[in-house]
């Protein structure tokens, strides 16, 4: 398995519920390494940007709208398959389908308010990734 980054978003619900340490633990229980890390209340052309690959879908204002609701604390994870393993522990999108212990699971309302966003491949983290941080704000562990 390889060393990898991938691109982790705490919500603004999540934010709101004031659960970002608790989220934080899962990760490094999970042996996944802080390695960026900044907080921000994301402009409407940031997220709209963040979000293009969905432009096109049903839910896309409704998802923007969400989305600068608040600040978010946006994170990378670095650790042995961390793309993957930030999935698992995230849980399905719907956190009612979402199995227990998962921190849609634990934390999500709604499918709409999941609480948190990661990247779901490889390619992706190193976009996602690059959207949020310059090179030289992400200290390799
Ligand atoms: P998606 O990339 O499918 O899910 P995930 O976040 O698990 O990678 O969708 C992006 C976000 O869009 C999702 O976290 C919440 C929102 N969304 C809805 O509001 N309604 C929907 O039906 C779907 C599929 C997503």
């Amino acid at each position: 398995m390889a060393l990898e980054r991938t691109l982790s978003i705490i919500k603004p619900d999540a934010v709101a519920k004031n659960v970002i340490g608790q989220i934080y633990t899962r990760f490094e229980q999970a042996g996944l390494k802080i390695v960026a890390a900044r907080m921000k209340h994301l402009s409407r052309a940031e997220a709209e940007g963040f979000y293009a690959v969905h432009r096109e879908r049903p839910f896309f204002n409704a998802l923007v709208e969400f989305m600068i609701s608040g600040p978010v604390m946006i994170q990378v994870l670095e650790g042995e398959d961390a793309v993957r393993k930030n999935r698992e522990l995230m849980g399905a999108t719907n956190p009612k389908e979402a199995a227990p212990g998962t921190i849609r699971a634990d934390f999500a309302e709604s499918i709409d308010a999941n609480a948190v966003h990661g990247s779901d491949s490889l390619e992706n983290a190193a976009i996602e990734i690059a959207y949020f941080f310059p090179a030289t704000d992400v200290y390799s562990r």
